[in-house]
């Protein structure tokens, strides 16, 4: 693992022909939704076993509202950030195949990147859990909370809550980038969750190099990673995009 930085990651995204990104809650961040582990993070005031498993949302989805509520206002009031933006320009240039995203915001896809692949969902959808139809947002009442169907399923929002599998379509998708891709772009994640978290060494072991994006080391750095940038998406990623385009 060699330490970079944004002129050097210029020139590897020069090189590059089929470049890939496995983005992590660090990448919203400065756009104000707050880390899941870090030092403000959903995490540290609510226990994911007790409020992010499946089994605990069909036990008591009251409860679990309760944390579901407040992740919705803090998605509802974010906007995309410059590292988005920089994604988004990465895949304009024809540089970037792919975004893989565990984050459930949809700011990839408000930033304009095209080709996202949504590994845990996307909070912005809901789904009913019984007839699986996907309900609009605009149609529900979020002030009378646990949310039923009509056909009296109950409603939840569409992401992977631990203990579900990721849906096989971006599964699959996911891989297939992740093995097919020359460089990967790994960027705010903690590398903490499967299998998300394989994804970067499937990567290599098909040839990618692995440039992390990071404010500081993860358990990828040491095993996996070729070059590490340390410090903000936003930042890094505004500059060597601009480098390169230059
Ligand atoms: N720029 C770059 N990296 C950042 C920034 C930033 N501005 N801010 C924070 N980070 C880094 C942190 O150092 C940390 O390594 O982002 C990472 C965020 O880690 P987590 O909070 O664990 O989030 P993530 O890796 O996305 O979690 C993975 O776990 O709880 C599940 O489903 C949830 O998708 C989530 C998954």
């Amino acid at each position: 693992m060699k330490n970079s930085n944004p002129a050097e990651l210029a020139e590897l995204l020069r090189r590059t022909q089929a470049a890939a990104a496995l983005t992590g809650a660090g990448i919203s961040v400065e756009s104000g939704i707050p880390s899941f582990r870090g030092a403000h993070g959903l995490w540290t005031r609510y226990n994911p076993m007790e409020y992010a498993h499946i089994d605990a949302f069909l036990s008591n989805p009251a409860k679990v509202w309760r944390m579901l509520l407040e992740l919705d206002a803090t998605i509802r009031q974010a906007r995309p950030n410059p590292a988005h933006y920089a994604l988004a320009e990465l895949e304009k240039m024809g540089k970037l195949k792919g975004i893989i995203t565990q984050n459930v915001d949809n700011l990839h896809q408000e930033a304009g990147s095209r080709n996202v692949i949504e590994f845990h969902g996307n909070a912005r959808r809901f789904v009913c859990l019984r007839c699986r139809r996907t309900i609009d947002p605009a149609t529900l009442d979020f002030s009378h909370v646990p949310l039923y169907c009509s056909c009296g399923g109950l409603i939840k929002p569409d992401i992977v809550f631990f203990g579900e599998e990721i849906p096989p379509a971006a599964n699959r998708a996911a891989f297939d980038l992740a093995e097919s891709c020359d460089l990967m772009l790994v960027i705010g994640t903690s590398a903490a969750v499967m299998p998300a978290n394989i994804l970067p060494k499937a990567a290599k072991n098909h040839g990618a190099i692995i440039v992390e994006i990071n404010l500081e080391p993860t358990e990828l750095t040491r095993r996996f990673t070729d070059y590490f940038l340390e410090g903000s998406a936003g930042q890094i990623l505004t500059e060597a995009v601009a480098l390169l385009a230059s």
